[in-house]
């Protein structure tokens, strides 16, 4: 670490943009540039208080105060992407604003073409699909074994990638989720294998798997497995701010950087956030430090503790971590008797004040976070068992509707020319027999019950009970 202030406070852990920011915070200059807030002085005194005066004083954008610049990446901000590609074990990694579907969206318009198809996973994320909007590639499927008990998606069958690689002309890319957003792992190395064998290229969008490189007893990356890119929602499990991740370029790829940087660069803000861009630095220095490898262990730990206590109750279950697949262990998917995921998910809002990432119809999930003491889990543990004990039972309303999408789409139409088909707004109940013109996919977990492009049937319906209203080709 060489340029830092006096006041800055030595670490073995080195993160240029988070110490350009702070010599910058350090050494404040008269500004007359954006943002106009100018550190905060013209910004709502109550929203200043609740996020703090600091905040908004670091909140700058590139070219200023010699923080670098994204596009093209320079001074702390390339810096700050070589230490994280070498801590991911990639060639080169992108920072990303807009989080993973960024990265998704610039990976389909950069390196696909209207009409080429991209093998992917029927479960894959809504970015994907919007990416094969913007460039008209189309969609090849992998059905991944559907467990209806639990409402989830198993993993991708290598023989299905040959099948479809084998019959099909004109593929630029297979396209995996790995892991799904429950921790179902697919076998990696043999997709990858078969690509190889058939020189089309790997991409594996692991928005949920940033924390794999660094500890024993996750799965393995996409990046050490022959994957030629692979995006990482750091914010999402990694401890940087929301909306910011990576894209990973992997040692040996095929792939055309190049395109891929252009497409970013298209697709990015031209005033990305100093803050954003600090948060990925410092979660890629604290993930490879003692102290985060110490909470990264500790989340691993509190999960396995989880699982146990949960297993000796009578009324709640959990999807094992061996149930048939390999898993990530910190995604803890959970059901109980009786009660759906979503009154389950109320329960414990309403009642425990806890917060779960997603819940369907049949379960919920619980992620074990680096940032969760032990504390956290015994007191949800207690909540779980008070649960257990007690005689609750489902609400209709929450059980009319289904929440993961499990249906293999018939498509009809190209999704980009779809997109920008002549539409009309029609009620839902008439849309059966007619083509969807927009994607529906609710977050969580991102995945689509409708694309454009895709024929409407009954079977959409149980999906739809929000919707009055749905768009279609005219
Ligand atoms: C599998 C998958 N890919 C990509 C994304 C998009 O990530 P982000 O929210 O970082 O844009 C998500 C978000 O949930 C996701 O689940």
């Amino acid at each position: 670490m060489t340029t830092v202030t006096k006041n800055y406070k030595y670490t073995k852990t080195h993160a240029p943009i988070v110490e350009a920011l702070k010599k910058a915070y350090d050494n404040p200059t008269y500004q007359f540039h954006i943002p106009g807030h100018t550190k905060g002085n013209g910004a709502l005194p109550e929203f200043k208080q609740l996020i703090g005066k600091k905040a908004l004083a670091v909140d700058t954008t590139d070219e200023f105060d010699n923080l670098g610049t994204l596009h093209p990446a320079t001074g702390p901000i390339k810096e700050a992407q070589e230490l994280a590609a070498k801590a991911f074990g990639a060639q080169k990694t992108f920072f990303l604003l807009n989080g993973s579907t960024a990265g998704n969206l610039a990976l389909a318009m950069g390196l696909t073409k209207q009409g080429q198809k991209i093998i992917t996973n029927r479960n894959c994320h809504r970015s994907v699909l919007t990416g094969m909007i913007i460039s008209g590639a189309e969609p090849l499927w992998l059905i991944p074994e559907r467990f209806e008990d639990w409402g989830i998606w198993g993993n991708v069958n290598p023989d299905r990638v040959e099948e479809l690689l084998k019959t099909n002309k004109d593929v630029s890319m297979v396209w995996i989720t790995n892991p799904t957003y429950e921790g179902v792992v697919s076998d990696i190395k043999s997709i990858s294998a078969v690509c190889k064998k058939y020189n089309v290229p790997l991409i594996v969008d692991e928005a949920h798997a940033c924390l794999w490189n660094f500890n024993d007893h996750l799965p393995t990356s996409a990046l050490k497995l022959g994957a030629d890119a692979v995006v990482h929602s750091l914010h999402k499990t990694g401890g940087s701010m929301s909306q910011s991740s990576m894209l990973h370029i992997a040692e040996n790829s095929i792939l055309d950087v190049d395109a891929v940087e252009k497409a970013l660069k298209l697709l990015h803000t031209t005033s990305p956030s100093l803050m954003l861009l600090a948060s990925l630095d410092a979660a890629r220095a604290n993930l490879e430090s003692p102290r985060g490898r110490k909470q990264l262990q500790r989340a691993v730990s509190n999960a396995k503790y989880l699982r146990r206590e949960i297993d000796k109750l009578e009324h709640i279950h959990q999807l094992k971590p061996d149930f048939g697949y390999k898993t990530d262990v910190t995604k803890v998917f959970i059901k109980a008797d009786g009660l759906s995921g979503k009154r389950l998910e109320s329960i414990l809002e309403i009642d425990f004040n806890i917060e779960v990432e997603s819940a369907s119809d049949a379960g919920l999930l619980l992620l074990s976070n680096i940032g969760n003491k032990r504390s956290d889990i015994q007191y949800l543990v207690e909540c779980l068992k008070k649960i257990d004990r007690t005689n609750y039972s489902d609400i209709c309303y929450l059980e009319n509707k289904k929440h993961m999408p499990m249906l293999t789409p018939v498509i009809k139409m190209n999704l980009r020319e779809a997109y920008y088909s002549e539409k009309e707004t029609i009620p839902k109940t008439e849309a059966i027999g007619r083509i969807s013109a927009e994607i529906i996919a609710e977050c969580p977990p991102g995945i689509a019950v409708l694309l454009p492009g895709e024929l409407i049937t009954e079977s959409h319906m149980p999906y739809l009970t929000d919707y009055e209203f749905i768009e279609v080709i005219k």
